[in-house]
């Protein structure tokens, strides 16, 4: 991103008073030079604020991976496109979902994952989130797991705020023909392969249970798995998990590169946003479509889209906690 008035309100990464190669007297005033004045320094934050207000809360970014497979043959590639965490209320603009159904469309995904979130704040957008998540089109049709939200959990530790809201949910998104994963698995065959697609309840849910959906799970065949917080990968330990797909932190929303992630605890930081690798295993950690607060700062809503490959190699071992990604 080129210097600007961004960077003058969430710096440049470096520490205090280092320079760059070759940078002479940075810290230093020019003989007659003048310091920004209380205008110049406003209306840089003015224009900050408006940037992350109105402009990146809707500037959706398509992510591309290839996921490779060792030692799968497939006739082509598994195309999985991943939409998370769309919190859909009152203020959630209509061309920016028109915009999103062509975007996951025009891809032709073989499968449409979607993991949580869907409402914000209760039960009244139910039925609109779903109608906007029926539109989506895949090969093998779409599956999803249901966040904390769908289940009225603002916190791990707090009560449900709703009664049953996760019920009216998974059936409003039945209804338009969307399968929800409630600790189950399912086979998808695709190219000569057998996919298996798990999907479990939310981790705050108190109805997560992954030793339940992966009770029929077959080693020896790829699967993937929906599950809207990232800290369950660590319920998986053992299993094999070629990719799990996690949505809930929203990359923090708000990100500076002197700051980092300062709206996400000190742990979650580890889960961001992006690809991260835990031995054979692998996160997938969405940013979102959504938002509850409409900011967004150099963490724009994203949808992802993975192509399954198949690969005669072995699986490369990767650093706990890595993010490819997001640079985390
Ligand atoms: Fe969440």
């Amino acid at each position: 991103m080129a210097r600007g008035p961004l960077h003058r309100l969430f710096g440049s990464g470096r520490p205090r008073g280092e320079k760059r190669p070759g940078e002479k007297n940075s810290g230093q005033k020019k003989p007659g030079e003048k310091p920004p004045g209380v205008a110049r320094w406003v209306s840089d934050r003015l224009a900050q604020l408006s940037y992350a207000v109105l402009v990146e809360p809707t500037w959706l970014e398509v992510n591309r991976l290839q996921i490779e497979l060792p030692g799968v043959e497939l006739e082509r590639p598994f195309r999985v496109v991943q939409i998370s965490d769309l919190h859909y209320h009152g203020k959630t603009p209509q061309a920016y979902l028109k915009h999103i159904v062509q975007q996951v469309n025009s891809v032709e995904p073989d499968l449409v994952a979607l993991t949580g979130d869907y409402i914000h704040g209760g039960g009244r957008y139910i039925r609109l989130a779903a109608e906007w998540l029926g539109q989506l089109r895949a090969r093998h049709g779409v599956l999803a797991v249901l966040g904390n939200h769908d289940h009225a959990i603002r916190a791990s530790w707090s009560p449900r705020l709703h009664r049953n809201l996760n019920g009216r949910v998974s059936a409003a998104l039945a209804a338009h023909g969307i399968r929800v994963l409630h600790n189950e698995l399912v086979v998808i065959e695709h190219g000569g392969e057998r996919f298996q697609v798990s999907g479990v309840d939310d981790l705050w849910s108190r109805q997560c249970r992954p030793a339940q959906a992966l009770a029929a799970l077959d080693e020896g065949c790829p699967h993937i798995m929906l599950a809207h917080h990232p800290l369950t990968i660590h319920q998986i330990e053992g299993r094999r998990c070629d990719l799990m797909l996690s949505g809930h932190t929203h990359g923090g929303q708000v990100h500076s590169e002197r700051y980092g992630s300062v709206t996400l605890s000190k742990r979650m930081r580890h889960y961001a946003a992006g690809l991260y690798t835990f031995g054979p295993q692998r996160l997938y950690v969405n940013k979102g479509v959504g938002y509850g607060w409409r900011i967004r700062y150099n963490r724009r809503p994203e949808i992802a889209v993975f192509d399954f490959a198949g690969s005669p190699t072995e699986p490369e071992r990767g650093t706990v906690g890595e993010s490819d990604l997001a640079g985390e």
